[in-house]
């Protein structure tokens, strides 16, 4: 007696035309509905994609290579898998995805690499710049909600790179400790002011695989001048952002596409007191001429997002 599956109820050899049904109808039954819909979806671009581009074995075996290089890369302090996922553009598209505040909050951006929790909190007008290196810099700003509401007591947590581009657990022995980091609380009328350096470009860890993947495909690993921010207040969703110098050459080709509009920020240079006084920093007590920049953050409640 025949014992084999009727040929119309049997399941099918895995073919061309039928790879991605054939994979996904393996999944069991008790597979989270979230579980399935991921899964069925990278299966489905994974295979849209091989059968696309038609790899050769050698072409395969290069790109296994390469992810084989990726993890070995990794270690307690680099994490070469986030890095490729930020050079292609997908880091930012999760940050966007998980973002959609309403219009007038402040707009996020990538976290990076190089945040470091507690840094040491200081008094509004600290200088956090402790190498003495690169323009002096005021930043000044408020923190409010979307009425424009001071929000008293939030935090605002910066870091940055020194004027030659390294933040300072880059440069360890080289740089003070906690060199261009620091956490500033905004006063009743939820203003925060501190001064530093203009930040400069910089260039991603490229020493790397996802480094000379850039060079094959003709990208420079530079990241528009920035100042990395997280600004926080009870009850109020932190913001996770940067503001970008307006004059910086990579712009419109930041390494991680972290660049948004509303984040590029103008930076003026005050030269003599009328300009001081201008922007109403008379009595600022900084070498002129310095950089003064302006930058508010609009927190939304919790509320405000889950709407
Ligand atoms: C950064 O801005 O610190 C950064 C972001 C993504 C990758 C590398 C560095
Ligand atoms: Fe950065």
């Amino acid at each position: 007696m025949d014992n084999s599956p009727n040929p119309t109820q049997r399941p099918s050899f895995l073919e061309e035309q039928n790879s991605v049904s054939v994979v996904n109808s393996r999944m069991g039954n008790d597979v989270s509905p979230r579980m399935r819909r991921v899964m069925s979806a990278v299966v489905k671009h994974l295979h849209e994609l091989t059968i696309e581009v038609e790899p050769t074995h050698d072409e395969w075996k290069q790109a296994i290579e390469f992810l084989t290089e990726v993890g070995h890369t990794c270690t307690d302090w680099r994490q070469e898998f986030i890095l490729l996922s930020d050079v292609l553009g997908v880091s930012m598209l999760v940050e966007t995805i998980n973002s959609r505040r309403p219009s007038g909050a402040t707009e996020n951006t990538v976290l990076g690499p190089f945040y470091v929790p507690e840094a040491p909190r200081y008094p509004n007008g600290s200088n956090i710049c402790l190498d003495g290196k690169g323009g002096p810099l005021v930043v000044r700003g408020r923190v409010t909600d979307l009425d424009g509401k001071p929000i008293p007591g939030a935090l605002v947590d910066v870091w940055q790179t020194n004027d030659d581009g390294f933040y300072d657990v880059q440069q360890k022995g080289v740089q003070p400790d906690w060199n261009l980091r620091g956490v500033f609380t905004a006063e009743e009328d939820g203003s925060y002011w501190y001064r530093s350096t203009k930040p400069r470009f910089y260039p991603i860890p490229d020493d790397g695989p996802v480094g000379k993947l850039l060079e094959k495909l003709g990208r420079h690993p530079n990241r528009a001048a920035h100042i990395h921010f997280i600004v926080s207040a009870p009850g109020y969703d932190p913001v996770i952002t940067h503001i970008f110098t307006d004059d910086c050459q990579y712009l419109y080709e930041d390494a991680v596409f972290g660049v948004r509009e509303s984040l590029i920020a103008n930076f003026k240079t005050i030269s003599d007191a009328a300009e001081e006084a201008e922007v109403g920093l008379a009595g600022v007590d900084f070498a002129r001429p310095y950089h003064f920049v302006e930058t508010d953050f609009v927190l939304t409640k919790r509320a405000d997002i889950d709407l």
